[in-house]
């Protein structure tokens, strides 16, 4: 039996005008799933309580063997553990296809670049069943960890912080499909280019400054960042009402900025702190939001 883990991972900047070819930032949590594999003669899944067997028309499983496909691999019998919401933004599935692969091929997280394509382009094959064309940013970001940008033309450049980022993530409201959240923007922009090209080009230019401001260490600045691209995505109809008030609540509590993680519509919603993320786990829990803090930090695994 192999065992392997990836991360999940919160987008700082940039979410679905990623999809069109702007950069974002992103980040990689030290939460995110832990899978048991071995070979079997039919190919199932258990996520937590939940198991899907081959031939039961899940999504779950079609992705499985996508992913099998892409590795030219037999069929296994998968165990996966999660330590984080699952279909909420915080990129479990990108991380279960990372994991997955890496058990299959039996392989550590700091594997060499030729396995690490295989990986990725094997993460990419059972993100294809959930998401249509995913950007690739989760797989991306839970195979390598650390903080990154990303883009699709360009892949991934690492970011060496200043300082570490310390973050709050708050589980803002039931999740929608990120397939259905990417495909209203997509339809938005058929309607509107003009004005969603000019909200991608305003998401481009908060981008490249946030990357300066976590060169530098300039958190109040990356706040600042984060506010104007939470105001960009409500533009796009992807923020809802329980994302407005989650981010006002953090905000309240001393948050430097905050936003909608992932492609919204519900899910999660990010704060980055002044400091300490007490006083904003406390405000949110006092509203029963479910929330957790998490630091960024260089590391990824090169
Ligand atoms: O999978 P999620 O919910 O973290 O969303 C990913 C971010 C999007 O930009 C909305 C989609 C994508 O493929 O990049």
């Amino acid at each position: 039996m192999n065992k392997a883990r990836a991360s999940g991972k919160v987008i700082l900047l940039g979410e679905h005008a990623v999809v069109h070819g702007v950069p974002a930032l992103a980040a990689g949590l030290d939460r995110g799933v832990e899978v048991e594999v071995e070979a079997a003669e039919k190919t199932s899944i258990v996520i937590g309580e939940r198991r899907s067997d081959a031939g039961d028309g899940s999504d779950t499983v079609r992705a499985l063997e996508a992913l099998l496909a892409a590795l030219g691999s037999g069929p296994v019998s998968v165990r996966a553990r999660l330590e984080l919401p699952a279909g909420s933004g915080l990129g479990v599935s990108a991380a279960l296809g990372v994991a997955v692969a890496r058990a299959v091929l039996g392989v550590a997280e700091n594997a060499y670049a030729g396995v690490r394509e295989r990986v990725l382009a094997a993460a990419a094959a059972w993100e294809g069943v959930f998401h249509g064309a995913p950007s690739g940013i989760d797989a991306a970001v839970a195979e390598r960890g650390g903080c990154i940008q990303f883009s699709r033309g360009e892949g991934i450049e690492p970011i060496r912080l200043a300082r570490p980022v310390p973050l709050v993530v708050a589980v803002a409201g039931p999740p929608a499909s990120t397939k259905l959240m990417v495909s209203q923007v997509a339809h938005l922009r058929e309607r509107r280019p003009a004005l969603v090209d000019k909200t991608f080009e305003g998401i481009r230019a908060l981008v490249s400054n946030a990357r300066l401001c976590l060169e530098a260490g300039d958190l109040p600045g990356l706040g600042k960042l984060m506010d104007l691209n939470q105001m960009l995505l409500a533009g796009l109809m992807v923020s809802t009402e329980d994302i407005e008030r989650t981010c006002d609540i953090v905000r309240r509590a001393g948050a430097l900025g905050a936003k909608l993680t992932g492609a919204g519509g519900g899910g999660v919603v990010v704060a980055l702190a002044d400091l300490d993320p007490d006083p904003l786990l406390l405000a949110l829990r006092r509203e029963n939001i479910e929330c957790f803090s998490a630091t960024v930090t260089s590391e990824g695994k090169p």
